[in-house]
């Protein structure tokens, strides 16, 4: 996501107030989504459902937050992005099963945790920003990104970062550890650069001529060239390459959503939480914040879907998040960040 400024928190507070936290017609949303992008998508809940959204949002530490809370917490539904998030909440112990039928069928199975304790609500892919004057393949591999034709060519963000912890995480559960320190240190050694910055300055360093590949994210290359005209010569000397695994899709990580374990509005909790994954709110993912809707039948926004049709990894999540702590031991036995 976007950087996400506290905003709405001392307005929020004033909303729930000492013992309002239960009540028929509302529901407490804890995100780390931007305001920006939430609050359309709560009004229009809001306007179909008749129930009121009580926001806080924050930049860190909401499952800490609700922890700490305990079973007193006005907690409802906690709005998350990356699998990295998503499963920190999880392991802090703040989710409950989310049984939904609707769900179910909405989420394709890969894209929701086994358990219940998560669903995935819109999904990023982790592309190629490619030189458009250096770069003249089409189609690319994760794998090949290792291959010594690539040495001093290539631009990323730090290894730990999540976004690259979920990537290097998908590596690890498909093709092990040994492959994927490998990998890693192929990859290390092809960098043009210490890993910094973020997905955009790694836009902007292959647009400056520092590196021919950059690693980034769906949304913010959209973002660059149609919102944001400082950074759209950024967008404008790259294009997006949509990579594979070999013998696979291309990487996906999604922005998420829980069910508070102690959720005192339990039900339009539920209800907020289906809502999210219905045909109106997909649509709002997809063109507010250039996200793939999870939901099949709902349109891609133009731009997004000028990469090329997405052939998602067919890797669960869940696995993927089952290998976040070798792929963060990886990283730091090969130095990666040095
Ligand atoms: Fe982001």
């Amino acid at each position: 996501m976007i950087a996400r400024p506290v905003v709405a928190a001392a307005l929020a507070l004033a909303c729930f107030g000492a013992s309002a936290a239960q009540a028929d017609d509302e529901v407490n949303v804890y995100t780390y989504r931007e305001t920006k992008l939430v609050q359309p998508l709560f009004e229009a809940f809001s306007k179909d459902t008749g129930i009121k959204v009580n926001v806080i949002s924050a930049s860190s530490g909401l499952e800490q937050r609700i922890k700490t809370e305990g079973v007193n917490s006005p907690a409802d539904v906690l709005l998350t992005v990356d699998i990295g998030r998503i499963d920190d909440a999880v392991q802090a112990g703040v989710a409950q099963p989310i049984r939904s039928e609707i769900i179910d069928k909405a989420v394709p199975a890969q894209y929701r945790d086994p358990d219940g304790n998560w669903a995935g609500i819109s999904m990023r892919a982790r592309v190629i920003y490619a030189s458009k004057d250096r770069v003249k393949q089409d189609a690319i591999t994760y794998e090949e990104l290792a291959d010594p034709k690539w040495k001093g060519k290539i631009c990323i963000r730090s290894g730990q970062h999540i976004y690259n912890n979920g990537l290097f995480a998908a590596y690890v559960a498909r093709h092990g550890e040994a492959k994927a320190e490998e990998w890693l240190r192929g990859l290390k050694a092809n960098l043009a650069q210490k890993p910094s910055g973020g997905d955009r300055e790694t836009a902007r360093d292959v647009a400056a001529g520092k590196c021919d590949l950059g690693i980034g994210n769906t949304y913010y290359w959209a973002l660059m060239m149609n919102s944001d005209p400082d950074k759209k010569p950024w967008a404008e000397a790259t294009r997006v390459i949509l990579p594979t695994f070999e013998g696979g899709g291309t990487h996906v990580n999604l922005s998420g959503v829980l069910l508070a374990k102690h959720a005192p509005n339990r039900a339009n909790g539920l209800k907020l939480i289906e809502w999210l994954a219905g045909e109106q709110a997909q649509q709002i993912y997809a063109d507010a914040n250039y996200e793939y809707p999870v939901r099949a039948g709902v349109a891609i926004n133009p731009t997004i879907a000028g990469y090329g049709k997405l052939n998602a990894d067919p890797m669960p999540i869940a696995k993927i998040a089952a290998n976040r702590k070798a792929a963060a031991t990886l990283v730091d036995k090969v130095g990666f960040d040095n």
